[in-house]
């Protein structure tokens, strides 16, 4: 196994790491970011940019940024440039059965993905979040930290599930949607847009 390259040390990238480092598979583990604080992060050192040229055949490559469009460009740039993308499931994540989990997606510790899940690539399935039965993720898509998606909902693509949010079962929410922490969604949202409250209303 060859070197994981994370792609920003922010908060969210340390704990992507911090996922990488519990897998012990791979030879070195280090940091890319366009603006580094410092040229180490949790004792691990920042290599570079997000255009770091010395990427072989046999590393991989993760995305550790929380902006989806970001996510979405550089992760396109890697795909394209023939780089491996890897997947990220922290060791106390539940994963059920015929569970799909695109390239570049990390999912954390204490989330449960329950059979029939579809996630898509890019997707970050933060801690202790819920997908159930038969939910489809959608690309570059976030589901944060204590999130519960409920069986058979669609979440589009880049859309933001905020913190503690609520989805009923069987909705569609549509791509490029922010819903805010603890939100509880109860209808199909069909309009990109940030939505808010209980139940969950638009607000721009
Ligand atoms: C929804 C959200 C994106 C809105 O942020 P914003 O665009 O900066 O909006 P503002 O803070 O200007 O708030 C606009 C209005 O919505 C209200 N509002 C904002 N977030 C809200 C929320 N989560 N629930 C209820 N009302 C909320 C504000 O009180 C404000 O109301 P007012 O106009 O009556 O004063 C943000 O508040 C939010 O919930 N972000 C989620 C963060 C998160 O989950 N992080 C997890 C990381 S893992």
């Amino acid at each position: 196994m060859g070197r994981l390259f994370i792609v920003g040390c922010s908060g969210h990238g340390k704990v992507v790491a911090d996922i990488a480092l519990k897998q012990n598979k791979y030879k070195e583990i280090l940091f890319l970011d366009d603006n580094p604080k410092s040229d180490s992060c949790m004792g691990i050192s920042v290599a570079g940019s997000s255009t770091y040229e010395d990427i072989r055949p046999e590393d991989e490559v993760i995305v550790a940024i929380g902006n989806p469009s970001i996510r979405q460009r550089l992760q396109e740039q890697y795909e394209e440039s023939g780089l491996k993308l890897a997947t990220l499931i922290h060791p106390q994540a539940v994963i059920g059965t015929n569970v799909r989990i695109g390239k570049g997606t990390a999912i954390m510790a204490g989330a449960v993905i329950n059979p029939d899940a579809a996630i898509g690539k890019g997707v970050i399935i933060n801690t202790g979040a819920t997908v159930d039965h038969d939910d489809v993720i959608g690309d570059y898509a976030h589901i944060s930290v204590g999130a519960h998606i409920s069986g058979t909902v669609t979440v589009g693509q880049s859309t933001w599930i905020g913190a503690g949010a609520v989805v009923s079962n069987n909705l569609c929410i549509c791509d490029n949607v922010m819903i805010g922490a603890g939100a509880v969604v109860i209808r199909d949202i069909e309009e990109p847009g940030t939505y808010v409250g209980v139940p969950a209303r638009k607000i721009r």
